[in-house]
């Protein structure tokens, strides 16, 4: 354990010396206060309230009244595998939350994309638990760099919003660790995250706010988590037994007591259903939280400085420019002249999306928005949608369109569920008229999920998926467009053809979404989820995870391993791959790293991502790209023996920019120490 936790804990250790019992079974919960997002303060003991925010977009209104830096969205960050972006972000969130008085954000989101369909798929960051991990993790570490707690959510298998409050997630160990806890376990361990919010969903029949094993056993023990653990808000509302949360590991119920009221902790306590060590562990895990965030010290203190900087604003840009994902480009459409005229149309040309509550928790409110239009009307030969249509494009070198999603009902939003994979009628309508007047056509989508294109992408020249870009997303979406930036985003989840081909919705049956009679949801596919769904089952994809154009070409080189054979999980090597910038203009490419399992013992998705590395290059560039390989990132779940196994074997494994890439694998081999 760090000095500093050392010594937060140590003074956690002396104050609850001094509370009466009450004072500890009222700490437990946000006693009675009328307030949402901070906690009862005990005036004789001088125990400061707790004040969080929610996130994971930045600094959410609701939470703190404050204007804030609305960044893109999680999966957009997902999309740009840059681990040190990741890191600015998670700072500059942190400034922002220390600078607004709050000391915790609500934030990362790290739930596996099951299904493209669930409302919050764009607050998670991917389908694949490596790319989570080394995402989510330097957000963390950002976010704590400046003093202020990141509380991971929502623990675990919360991977839909039909009946979140009530379904049960009904998962194998192996799947349950494999692909849904992989990515906290990942986290926990490399960031050391100081809390984790439990899910409103069951696992397989109990809540996670009293999962005994989830919390306790796995996260605690297992994992070696030093933080609190704090509930989603109000989900032990459908809880009846107070013991359990407080055996499980429960230190917060949030927002205001349930199972946590004084009396019914008085009660459980009598009977002695739970001993006052666990009550202890409970408190001191949180009140040391509370010291590491100088809660007692009086700080944070809200600043002037809330209201977000030109820095974090620049960050913001960054994300949104560097997640940006260029799915086709037939014939370098893109891209365009800004010499030639260009119209522009859609639904979402003046859409802004920073408003209250507005897709749910995450919403941030900036001090300004810049629209795609207003983006694109910087530029001069930019023509806006006129009255008539054909007049205009006489002479355009392109029509853009813009569309996609928003966080209305149905589509990317809190508490429900996407209703279909496809864009609303009206917007396929007015792509396809778009298309017949006869010139070259770009579609932008803003949407947080994969969308089906079936029924227009052959319609179009090219494709440009912006995400939701955030509050400087206009000016982002514009330099791509033109030329000024290049996009290198790859998608952090696969883009199926129709929903029929996604694991969670094959069997066309209620029983593995979203959820049988009794609401329980069977993960039939088990560790099939995402891209090894996909391969496993042989079918081809609309756009296959890891894939993402670029207005210049790489070509890669040689690879070489520095060492051959890993001998424990904690050792890693090196492929250095020589990588070489042979188009005309300036990009980045991720090099991504798969491990191939032909001659596995055991059943194992075909391929699985293992390291990556992203690299910038100036054209002509040519540079040695370093991927450093985990051997732990070598093993699968073994539910016999309840731990990870790395097979003593040859592993191939192979360096591309898309899980579908083809080309000459390596060999790793791991032999455990005997
Ligand atoms: C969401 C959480 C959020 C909490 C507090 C819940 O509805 O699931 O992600 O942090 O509300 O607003």
């Amino acid at each position: 354990m760090p000095r500093t936790q050392n010594a937060a804990e140590q003074k956690a250790r002396d104050l609850i010396r001094e509370m009466t019992l009450k004072e500890k079974f009222q700490i437990l919960a946000s006693h009675g206060y009328h307030r949402f997002y901070s906690t009862k303060p005990n005036q004789r003991l001088g125990i400061p309230s707790f004040k969080v925010t929610d996130g994971p977009l930045g600094v959410a209104y609701h939470s703190t009244r404050k204007k804030a830096t609305r960044f893109p969205a999680t999966i957009a960050l997902a999309a740009t595998w840059n681990r040190d972006l990741a890191r600015e972000v998670g700072a500059a969130m942190g400034q922002e939350v220390r600078a607004s008085g709050r000391h915790m954000l609500l934030a990362p989101g790290i739930n596996i994309a099951r299904t493209p369909l669930n409302g919050r798929t764009f607050e998670y960051f991917s389908e694949d638990p490596c790319l989570t991990r080394e995402i989510a993790a330097p957000v963390v570490v950002g976010i704590q760099s400046e003093g202020v707690g990141a509380c991971i959510k929502h623990y675990a298998a919360n991977n839909q919003e039909t009946d979140r409050g009530s379904s049960s997630s009904e998962i194998d160990e192996r799947t349950l660790h494999e692909t849904y806890l992989r990515a906290f376990e990942g986290v926990v361990k490399e960031a050391d995250p100081w809390a984790v919010m439990s899910a409103y969903n069951k696992v397989n029949g109990v809540y996670c706010s009293g999962h005994e094993y989830l919390i306790r056993e796995v996260l605690m023990k297992k994992w070696g988590f030093q933080g609190f653990v704090m509930t989603d808000w109000f989900a032990t509302r459908p809880m009846k037994s107070t013991a359990q949360c407080i055996n499980a590991g429960l230190s917060l119920e949030m927002p205001w007591p349930k199972i946590y009221k004084t009396s019914a902790l008085e009660k459980a306590f009598e009977a002695g259903e739970f001993s006052e060590e666990s009550l202890h562990d409970l408190i001191i895990r949180y009140l040391k939280v509370m010291y590491m965030t100088g809660a007692f010290a009086d700080g944070p203190q809200s600043t002037p400085q809330a209201v977000s900087t030109i820095h974090n604003q620049a960050v913001a840009r960054r994300v949104a420019e560097e997640g940006m994902v260029l799915l086709k480009n037939e014939g370098g459409l893109l891209p365009l002249d800004k010499k030639d005229l260009v119209c522009i149309f859609g639904t979402h040309l003046k859409k802004k999306f920073g408003r209250l509550l507005y897709g749910g928790s995450s919403a941030v409110v900036p001090p300004q928005e810049v629209t795609p239009l207003e983006g694109m009307l910087r530029h001069k030969n930019v023509m806006p949608p006129p009255q008539d249509r054909l007049r205009c494009v006489q002479g355009a070198q392109a029509c853009v369109v813009f569309v996609g999603l928003d966080h209305g009902r149905g589509k990317d939003s809190e508490t429900r569920d996407r209703k279909r994979l496809e864009l609303p009628d009206k917007q396929v309508k007015l792509i396809k008229e778009v298309a017949l007047l006869g010139r070259p056509v770009v579609v932008v989508l803003i949407a947080g999920s994969p969308i089906a294109m079936s029924e227009w992408i052959d319609d179009v020249q090219a494709v440009l998926m912006a995400w939701y870009p955030g509050m400087e997303g206009g000016h982002a979406i514009a330099d791509a467009l033109f030329g000024t930036t290049n996009p290198s985003g790859k998608l952090p989840i696969t883009f199926p053809a129709r929903i029929e081909d996604s694991p969670a919705h094959s069997s066309g049956s209620p029983r593995t979404y979203p959820g049988d009679e009794e609401k329980r949801v069977w993960y039939d596919e088990g560790i099939y989820v995402g891209y090894r769904w996909f391969d496993k089952q042989g079918i081809e994809p609309l756009f296959p995870f890891g894939f993402g154009l670029s207005y210049t070409e790489f070509r890669l080189d040689y690879i070489q391993l520095e060492r051959e054979i890993l001998n424990s999980p904690e050792d890693t090597t090196v492929l250095e791959v020589a990588i070489e910038n042979i188009g005309e203009r300036p990009g980045a490419e991720v090099l991504q790293l798969y491990l191939e399992n032909t001659n596995s013992r055991v059943e194992r998705p075909p391929r699985e991502l293992i390291g990556f590395e992203k690299v910038h290059l100036e054209p002509g560039e040519r540079k040695a790209a370093r991927i450093t390989l985990k051997a732990g990132d070598l093993a699968f779940y073994d539910a016999e023996s309840h731990n990870w196994i790395i097979e003593d074997r040859p592993h191939d494994v192979i360096i591309g920019n898309s899980s579908r890439c083809e080309g000459d694998s390596s060999k790793i081999l791991y032999r455990g120490r005997r």
